[in-house]
């Protein structure tokens, strides 16, 4: 059985970790992986179009590739897949716009009565500028339209900071062609959730509730990141906002999505806030999370490929998971998300037990070395939030390189 995955974080050696675990006999590709990934399969090496990669999944045979980034999933690659009759897991194009076109989404999500926060979009900076001179402003969180990294997110207090925030994204590019437009989103006090759900073409069957740390600082100050720690279960999501979520998202979305004819085989992810006791949808993710798959992968029971493939048959999903609560600390380089330094010397990984995850770094004449803004994810299993931190918390103190960071805060709810 031959599998491909495509990205480079700590979530693809995550999902080629579990998929190895459960079975031995898998070969895998990744494009274009990472240190990691390199050590458990083999890394695409060059600079690979998406069609560049259907042609090397026609040529190796490859079973089923699996798509870890938005990025690649906003490039059509699934539609393209499916027109050389290749198995891959994600969203055709117009599915994926649920994540890269947040217009696209939240106008999905206010003609099926999904709960999300109140809204207005703008495709001119004088526009916006313009809608804020008109309204009372308190509070109010500034998106961009398109892919950021999880970083196109800006919370402001005041008309001052949104206006500072309009100028960072639409005039001076901060995110670069995803500012082109914006959302203007009402900004709920609250809980945030994530879920991941596995999509079957026919059912969105739940994961395990997490808790993503998209802050760069303790207490969830300073910049957004790609995400800085998660844990499993998340402490807020009680059996009434499961059964909320279910109403008033879950079952929308699906009647949507076939509506709409947007139905497709792969992952939706549900980035929620539970906001004076109801639980609100801020965004759709087409594919897992980061870090929060670090944080799932160790607690799923079942054959993650059997169940990859029983989704992608159309059969009915049954996940079973350990009755074990997980929390994953990811280890960045000080400066991330902005400039930050590599080629940093990384002691201790070799001391550290399983699970931990290789993101930005790379093994070189058998030293490891920094290779990106977040570096390493190193994860806690145990009965409880509090004992699964302690554990991760107690493995990084066998780590270092030069400008390590990390929030110390995870796990504390
Ligand atoms: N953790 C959120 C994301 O993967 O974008």
């Amino acid at each position: 059985m031959k599998i491909l995955i495509i990205g480079s974080g700590g979530r693809e050696h995550a999902i080629g970790k579990k998929l190895l675990k459960d079975n031995p006999n898998i070969h895998l590709y990744f494009y274009p992986g990472n240190g990691g990934t390199k050590l458990i399969g083999e890394n695409i090496e060059g600079d690979y179009s998406v069609l560049d990669l259907s042609f090397f999944s026609k040529k190796n045979n490859i079973d089923l590739t699996i798509v870890g980034s938005e990025f690649i999933l906003m490039k059509e690659i699934v539609d393209l897949f499916k027109f050389y009759k290749l198995n891959i897991v994600g969203p055709h194009y117009l599915a994926a716009r649920l994540e890269g076109d947040r217009i696209f989404a939240k106008s999905f999500m206010k003609k099926y009565g999904i709960r999300n926060p109140k809204y207005e979009e703008f495709d001119s900076y004088d526009k916006a500028i313009n809608f804020l001179e008109k309204n009372i402003i308190n509070s109010l969180v500034i998106k961009t339209n398109g892919l950021a990294s999880g970083k196109g997110v800006i919370l402001t207090h005041n008309k001052n900071e949104a206006k500072q925030a309009l100028k960072t994204i639409m005039i001076k590019k901060k995110f670069g062609d995803s500012g082109n437009k914006v959302i203007i989103e009402e900004f709920l006090q609250g809980n945030e959730v994530s879920i991941i759900s596995i999509f079957n073409n026919k059912e969105i069957i739940p994961f395990l509730s997490s808790k993503d740390y998209k802050k760069i600082e303790d207490n969830d100050k300073g910049l957004n990141t790609g995400g800085m720690g998660a844990i499993v279960p998340n402490p807020y999501m009680n059996d009434y906002n499961w059964i909320d979520f279910q109403k008033n998202i879950l079952e929308p979305t699906l009647e949507g999505i076939m509506s709409e004819k947007l139905n497709f085989f792969g992952f939706l992810y549900f980035g929620l806030i539970i906001s004076n006791n109801k639980i609100y949808l801020l965004e759709y993710n087409t594919r897992m999370g980061d870090p929060e798959t670090q944080s799932l992968l160790p607690l799923m029971k079942s054959n993650f490929f059997k169940l990859l493939m029983n989704a992608f048959n159309g059969e009915k999903i049954n996940i079973l998971w350990k009755n074990y609560c997980s929390c994953c600390v990811v280890l960045s380089s000080k400066g991330y998300p902005e400039k930050y330094s590599k080629g940093n010397v990384i002691k201790g990984i070799n001391l550290i037990e399983e699970p931990f995850y290789i993101a930005g770094a790379d093994k070189k004449n058998d030293k490891w070395i920094t290779s990106g803004g977040r570096v390493l994810n190193i994860i806690g299993i145990s009965s409880s939030i509090k004992e699964a931190r302690n554990i991760a918390y107690k493995k990084i103190e066998k780590i270092q390189f030069n400008d390590l960071y990390y929030r110390k805060d995870i796990g504390l709810f």
